[in-house]
């Protein structure tokens, strides 16, 4: 795979995975990782900027690696490693803070929505977090970089950056891009229809791969609908929306299709579509929660996967560190 597209994407590990993270990110990694050159990232790093507690950290590193493997990721094909044991990072990090503004950091969203959620602690690496998301990916030159839609911002920031340096001291970066599998990039909404699933919102509007079968029936059949459209022209509520989107996402197109047309029919019963939904769900989910817990017994293979991967990461990282440094002018010798 000398020629292949280098790929790079994280995960932070600040909580169970969710379908969010499944249909946005672990899927396309799955699928890419036969054809590309992958290195895929447990963020342990940017969790410290909202989690300074690093009691239960070990315990979700682990976790976020059993997970990805669970869901089809293999370790053998791909670059699979946590952020902190690849020490570049932290190198190439420092260099781009000195090509980034202060104005344009503040104005990123997911800081504002930050500094909202945590006002007690608005913290310099919050600031710059998407200095070092930068710093990740272009520490393997890596051109694509399979996301979903709430990081779309933060790969636009990423390709500034990289533009700033090239220009500054050479062209070192290729572009990254923001990446989805023959699509757009995709929002999987949460179960209410107000916001997205998420790690650490809206539990209960959200659905981990690591819910009980009788979890995910409950949270689905607690979604909230209405008595139906009144006329074919009647537009989804988000709420409805929600639920139509979540089941193309795990269901037979046709099962889809059936609800779509007796939605415009208005003869839906949404008991029975979320019935069908909670069916669909349980058939996905549970292989994936069962086969994370056998893996997290191994804990041997855990460490094995980790050192593997920092191997491979490392070996990438140095190569670039070193154009990087020559191209910076920091050689004296
Ligand atoms: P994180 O940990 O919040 O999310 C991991 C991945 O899951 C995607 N995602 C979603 N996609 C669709 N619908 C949703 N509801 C949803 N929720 C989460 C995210 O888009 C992401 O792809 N900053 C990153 C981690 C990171 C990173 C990187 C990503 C660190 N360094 C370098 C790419 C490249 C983050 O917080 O992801």
């Amino acid at each position: 795979m000398m020629d292949a597209k280098i790929v790079m994407s994280g995960i932070r590990p600040t909580g169970l995975l969710h379908l969010g993270n499944y249909f946005g990110a672990v899927q396309n990694y799955v699928r890419m990782q036969q054809s590309y050159n992958c290195f895929f990232m447990i963020a342990d790093l940017h969790s410290l900027t909202t989690h300074p507690d690093t009691k239960e950290l070990k315990e979700n590193v682990h976790r976020v690696i059993a997970e990805n493997i669970a869901c089809g990721l293999d370790p053998n094909c791909v670059a699979f490693y946590c952020q902190s044991h690849v020490q570049e990072t932290s190198e190439l990090y420092l260099y781009l803070n000195m090509l980034a503004y202060k104005g344009e950091l503040e104005k990123t969203v997911t800081f504002k929505e930050k500094v909202r959620q945590q006002p007690e602690n608005v913290n310099a690496g919050l600031l710059t977090y998407p200095v070092l998301q930068t710093a990740d990916i272009l520490l393997h030159r890596a051109s694509l970089v399979p996301v979903g839609k709430d990081q779309e911002q933060h790969l636009e920031m990423a390709r500034n950056f990289a533009n700033r340096f090239n220009h500054r001291y050479g062209e070192i970066f290729p572009e990254p891009q923001a990446f989805n599998f023959g699509s757009d990039l995709v929002k999987v909404p949460s179960l209410d229809g107000s916001g997205k699933m998420s790690k650490s919102e809206n539990q209960n509007a959200t659905i981990y791969l690591a819910d009980e079968d009788d979890e995910i029936r409950k949270k689905i059949m607690r979604a909230k609908t209405d008595s139906g459209p009144t006329d074919s022209q009647t537009p989804k509520p988000d709420y409805i929306e929600a639920i139509f989107l979540l089941m193309k996402l795990v269901s037979k197109e046709e099962v889809v299709n059936k609800f779509n047309e007796d939605y415009s029919k208005c003869s839906i019963r949404y008991g029975d579509m979320k019935n069908q939904l909670a069916d669909d769900m349980i058939e996905f989910i549970s292989p994936i929660r069962n086969n994370v817990k056998d893996i997290l017994q191994n804990k041997k293979y855990l460490q094995q996967v980790m050192e593997q991967g920092a191997e491979k990461a490392r070996k990438s990282a140095k190569t670039t560190m070193e154009l990087v440094r020559q191209a910076m002018g920091l050689n004296y010798y």
